[in-house]
């Protein structure tokens, strides 16, 4: 058995220890730190109540800011509580704030990190979020990646030792909310959707929202799609929307952040998804829904390769003829493991232990 600190902040986080944390528990023994990176009701605490997360045992508070005070807040706060009561592992999850000030704070103190969705690289230094993963992988001590071109990924940068291609623990999470998506009445019923007749849009990236051109792009491209589209808005986005005083036709439903089980039922409802985020592009492909990403690269490059997304340029007309074009692709081979990741984490953790 070992004593696991493990640090949260941000959705997808909340998201992925749904699969891992009850797991984790069976043979370990963990505690939950939650930064506060994310601190809205339907961007936190629903995630917890609905997935049925074990509650927090450590809430930071830490908030929004600029990513150095944000950062440095996080890694005070963390270090005072691994000064505290040291545990035998740090258990960290993607490429946020949350995480690279898990990892730096113990590294520094000589904690091993565990590293869950290591290897991931978009090759774009302008992103925040790739640095966060490419300086976590670093320190760490195991390296739980995906898929094997994660795996490739960290041997081009001379990382072999403690690498294991796990699988997804999305994989998992997604199992354990799919069900409860089509039981009762589904938000896609609820909201008077036809399953198959409308588009599905997220954008949350900083590269799009914080780039003036390329959110009016996305703007003008949602608002020339030819059928409905429901837009759940990330606050990030909803802020820059509302400062650039930016509106939508009448075919656009806005709609606050979805919790998880929702969410799930309208990517599988929508004929197409469009989206910035990393998520949503592995749930469209074991949901067979096509996909749109509105970005110029992706970290899950096989998803494109097999023709289940594509990555739409900066212009407008390519955005809506890629929305319009996008059909799913006759197979769709398992590409993150066929689930059970939370399982192999938990093992290996164990046999390190
Ligand atoms: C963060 C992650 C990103 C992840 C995303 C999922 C980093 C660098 N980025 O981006 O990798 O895909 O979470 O959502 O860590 N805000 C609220 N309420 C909240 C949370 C945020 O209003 O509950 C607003 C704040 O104005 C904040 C802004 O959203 O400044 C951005 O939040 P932040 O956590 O910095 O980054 P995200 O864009 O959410």
């Amino acid at each position: 058995m070992a004593r696991i600190l493990t640090i949260v902040g941000a959705r997808p986080q909340f998201i992925k220890a749904a699969a891992v944390s009850h797991v984790l528990r069976r043979q370990h023994d963990e505690q939950l730190v939650h930064t506060g990176q994310h601190y809205d009701d339907n961007m936190s605490a629903l995630f917890f109540r609905q997935l049925g997360i074990p509650e927090p045992n450590h809430h930071l508070d830490i908030g929004s800011g600029a990513h150095g005070r944000q950062t440095g807040r996080m890694m005070e706060a963390i270090e005072k509580l691994m000064l505290d009561d040291r545990p035998d592992w740090m258990l960290l999850y993607g490429d946020t704030n949350s995480t690279l000030a898990g990892a730096l704070v113990a590294a520094k103190l000589d904690v091993p990190v565990a590293h869950v969705e290591a290897g991931l690289r978009s090759f774009n230094r302008q992103m925040p979020e790739e640095i966060n993963r490419v300086l976590t992988d670093h320190v760490s001590t195991l390296l739980f990646c995906p898929s094997n071109v994660a795996v490739a990924n960290l041997a081009a940068e001379g990382l072999t030792k403690g690498v294991y291609d796990v699988g997804d623990v999305m994989a998992d999470s997604l199992q354990l909310a799919a069900a409860n998506a089509v039981q009762g009445e589904t938000v896609v019923q609820r909201l008077g959707l036809e399953v198959g007749g409308y588009a599905l849009v997220t954008v949350h990236r900083a590269e799009n929202t914080d780039i003036p051109e390329r959110l009016q792009a996305i703007v003008d491209a949602i608002n020339a799609m030819p059928f409905p589209v429901i837009f759940p808005v990330h606050p990030r986005t909803r802020a820059a929307l509302t400062a650039k005083g930016l509106e939508f036709r009448a075919h656009v439903r806005l709609l606050e952040p979805q919790g998880y089980v929702d969410m799930v039922a309208l990517l599988a409802g929508a004929r197409v998804v469009c989206t910035d985020s990393g998520g949503l592009q592995k749930e469209a492909y074991w949901l067979a829904t096509p996909c749109v990403t509105l970005r110029t690269e992706t970290e899950w490059v096989e998803t494109v390769t097999y023709g289940w997304n594509v990555l739409a340029p900066p212009s407008v007309a390519n955005i809506v003829e890629m929305a319009v074009n996008a059909t799913a692709p006759a197979t769709r081979p398992e590409l993150y493991g066929e689930g059970g990741a939370s399982e192999r984490i938990a093992e290996i953790i164990g046999a390190f232990a």
